[in-house]
């Protein structure tokens, strides 16, 4: 079906197709068209311009009327958790009273907490409650997720988890991205055996997931009390051999080598990066590593933000992502990452706006899909009441919310 939207107010986000992904000056650019038109076919962006040039609408079968509004591509989230058990608002309670993130996990809190609860979840209350947050998220304006395991940590589980994202993958409403994610935590029978966990990893999470095409990437947690160095290089060799790329958590809570592993194994992002300096910020710029910054993380836990000013003027393509996740990250609203980037990161609303959208595409390799308001991507796409400056919905923190959100071309909230 050919479709027009038609009276926009204000166009945000166009980018030529060559663009991948955004750095240097074009970061800090976004480029619009006032009083403007767009054209859809099959949920993919057939073209747009200013009304001086609007189509003959004879020549559609559907048109929508934008009213007025401001319309740009839908962020994409590409750093999420969303597939957990319960929530995890005991530890908020506890976070309150003074303990910290290390703290709550020693108490049998954190990763392992969730672990537990998911062993006897059943795959369809999985199914249903992740859809639900999903449903929010698209509410608040995302329009593709990555999708991790990782609370698993036995084989079996790890790959239920992985069989909801694909399930979720299948329903083809939205692009999904799966990672399988487990090398999260330790478990605490394998305390005395750390070696039989990572190999357990290595030879059946990593070879099965493949075996059943349940997974896109892979993920280790590089970190103090979690996995180190050695052990996530040891893991990621495997899973590349295999066909695998590494998105992986590094330098969260401490300056943990994982920028380099990441690096050395040809990662496709990094995510976290909290801890970080200059010799970080050099090697990913010698790499085509990109860095994750999930400054709701930081906001959560009361913890430093990424130096995302730093990385932007070193010239990295810098990505924004949620976190979504029940004990660092109880939110998915990207929109607010987008004002904590502002507020608490120092970016610019454009920055900031092209972190979420065109580089975050890139960072699940969609930049040929998404990210951008470009002939051929697909038509997913946020309207915003009235006609406003991209300044304006940042600034308007935790209240800016899209009117509408459609994804390839049906509106989905
Ligand atoms: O990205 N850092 C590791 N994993 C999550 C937290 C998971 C949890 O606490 O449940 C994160 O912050
Ligand atoms: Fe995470």
């Amino acid at each position: 079906m050919k479709s027009l939207i038609k009276n926009i107010g204000i166009l945000y986000g166009i980018q030529p197709i060559e663009k991948k992904r955004l750095t240097g000056n074009d970061i800090k650019t976004v480029t619009h068209i006032e009083n403007a038109w767009l054209s859809f076919e099959n949920g993919r962006i057939t073209g747009f311009g200013n009304n001086t040039s609007l189509p003959e609408l004879s020549h559609f079968e559907e048109i929508i009327d934008a009213e007025g509004d401001t319309v740009m591509p839908g962020l994409i989230d590409s750093h999420t958790h969303i597939i957990f058990p319960k929530t995890r608002e005991e530890e908020f309670k506890m976070k309150i009273e003074g303990k910290s993130y290390e703290e709550i996990a020693a108490a049998g809190g954190g990763i392992l907490n969730s672990a537990k609860a998911m062993q006897n979840m059943d795959s369809e209350d999985l199914f249903n409650t992740a859809m639900q947050r999903i449903q929010d998220c698209i509410s608040m304006g995302t329009v593709a997720f990555e999708l991790k395991s990782g609370y698993g940590l036995t084989t079996e589980t790890e790959l239920k988890i992985l069989e909801v994202a694909t399930r979720i993958k299948k329903l083809n409403l939205f692009h999904t991205k799966r990672t399988l994610l487990g090398a999260h935590a330790l478990p605490p029978d394998y305390k005395q055996n750390r070696t039989a966990y990572i190999d357990k990893v290595k030879t059946e999470m990593i070879p099965l997931a493949i075996q059943k095409e349940l997974v896109d990437y892979v993920d280790v947690f590089c970190e103090n009390g979690f996995f180190t160095p050695e052990e996530t290089e040891d893991i990621l060799t495997i899973a590349s051999q295999s066909g695998l790329k590494a998105k992986i958590h590094v330098n969260q809570l401490s300056v943990s080598g994982g920028v380099q592993v990441g690096v050395k194994c040809g990662a496709l992002t990094v995510d976290h990066l909290e801890n970080i300096g200059q010799a970080e910020i050099d090697i990913l710029s010698g790499s085509s590593t990109m860095p994750v910054a999930l400054p709701g993380c930081s906001f959560y836990l009361n913890m430093p933000y990424t130096p995302a000013r730093a990385i932007i003027e070193a010239g990295l393509p810098l990505v924004l992502a949620s976190d979504f996740n029940p004990g660092s990250c109880p939110s998915g609203n990207l929109l607010f990452v987008w004002s904590l980037a502002c507020i608490k990161m120092k970016l610019l609303p454009e920055e900031a706006f092209n972190a979420l959208t065109l580089n975050a595409a890139a960072a699940l390799e969609l930049q040929d899909e998404l990210g951008s308001i470009t002939i051929g991507k697909e038509a997913s796409l946020l309207f915003f009441k009235p006609k406003t400056t991209l300044a304006l919905i940042p600034y308007h923190f935790s209240m800016s919310k899209p009117n509408l959100v459609m994804i390839r071309g049906k509106f989905r909230s």
